[in-house]
């Protein structure tokens, strides 16, 4: 691995180990440093994963460990400080979503990267599912046609934590909102231009329980978007309907639907099986001992390839921080939109 990208991590929980894992077996990578303020907890995920040292404090790992790059992944209130330190020190951030807590905040992110010329990619991992990939290639392929609809959403239950925090980033908005609002925006291809929300807030904490909004695109289509921590489990979902079709996924379902007056093909309305190597590089996924088996383990080794990719090739990776930023411009006007009970623009 003479050429493997060293990489640290900021924020040693549940998701920094998930991704440190997937990226131990993308064979990429070589794990040097792992931080989090809670010193224990770097400790364990050094233990586990074979980081070689450990740090209670990410500015002492950005300056002393020898890295080239890092994973961002603490809780929302952090991605964005904790990335702008890395950043300005020199350090590729592939960081989690939503990256920052507003679009302006994101906007500094991005601007600092820029600076520092170095690259900036946001965690939105639902793009590499692999039914979600077929998706956007039937709608490359023209099978809706012209987008006339989209609707979308992304539940769960209840959120404790910091998760139940508003002062910390939690909510179901930022936490799977922002995932399926960045498929969205992916599928709609057109710039959201104007937004209404219904808002309803929880009674026992300061974050919402629901979130329904109306988001009106540049190209004159408009998608409807539902968030929610009141389902007794966890659904997703994305319909694109257009002028000569529509497509379907499920989430956590391995299939896509589709029916296609463009696609002979698909004339009839057809359920595609998506394999799990379907688009994605074939990692041995039993390399690991905790995600073997686990279907996040080859998308999240995809999104650390294209991370690694565009720092090799010196290129702006496939989810620039810029699309991190126009999700927040959208959660910011849903927001505003809910105080003032108005539309508004984004
Ligand atoms: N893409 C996905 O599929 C997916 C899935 C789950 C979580 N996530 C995201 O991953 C991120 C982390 O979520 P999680 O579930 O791992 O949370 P977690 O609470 O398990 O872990 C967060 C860790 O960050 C540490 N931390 C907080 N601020 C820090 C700082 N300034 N410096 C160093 N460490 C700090 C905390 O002590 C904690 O150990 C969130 O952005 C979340 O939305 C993404």
């Amino acid at each position: 691995m003479d050429d493997a990208i060293r990489l640290g991590l900021i924020g040693s929980g549940g998701q920094g180990q998930y991704l440190s894992e997937a990226a131990k077996i993308t064979g990429q990578v070589e794990l040097v440093a792992c931080a989090d303020l809670r010193p224990e907890a770097a400790q364990a995920t050094a233990a586990m994963l074979g980081y070689r040292e450990w740090y209670g404090n990410a500015a002492e790992m950005l300056d002393e460990a020898e890295i080239d790059a890092v994973i961002v992944a603490t809780s929302h209130d952090q991605l964005q400080p904790a990335a702008m330190d890395a950043v300005r020190a020199g350090k590729h951030a592939l960081v989690e979503k939503p990256m920052a807590l507003t679009a302006a905040a994101g906007q500094a992110l991005v601007d600092a990267a820029r600076a520092a010329d170095v690259r900036l990619m946001a965690g939105y991992t639902l793009r590499f599912l692999p039914e979600r990939r077929e998706m956007r290639r039937l709608l490359d392929a023209g099978a809706v046609g012209e987008i006339t609809h989209i609707t979308a959403g992304q539940l769960i239950g209840r959120m404790g934590g910091w998760l139940g925090e508003r002062a910390k980033g939690g909510g179901p908005l930022y936490y799977v909102g922002s995932h399926a609002l960045d498929f969205v925006l992916w599928m709609a291809g057109s710039p959201a231009e104007r937004v209404f929300a219904e808002v309803t807030w929880a009674e026992d904490a300061d974050v919402e329980l629901d979130v329904s909004a109306t988001i009106r695109f540049a190209d004159g289509f408009v998608a409807q978007l539902i968030t929610s921590q009141r389902m007794g489990g966890r659904y997703g979902w994305c319909d694109v309907i257009g002028s000569a079709g529509r497509l379907r996924a499920v989430w956590e379902s391995p299939q896509v639907y589709v029916e296609s007056q463009a696609l002979p093909e698909y004339r009839l309305p057809t359920r595609i099986e998506v394999p799990p190597t379907a688009h994605h590089p074939a990692f041995p996924a039993d390399a690991s001992a905790r995600l073997a088996g686990f279907k996040y383990v080859r998308s999240w080794g995809a999104e650390i390839t294209e991370f690694v990719s565009a720092i090799r090739e010196g290129r702006a990776p496939s989810i620039p921080g810029e699309d991190a930023v126009a999700v927040l411009r959208v959660i910011d006007a849903i927001f505003a939109s809910a105080e003032s009970g108005c539309a508004v623009d984004v």
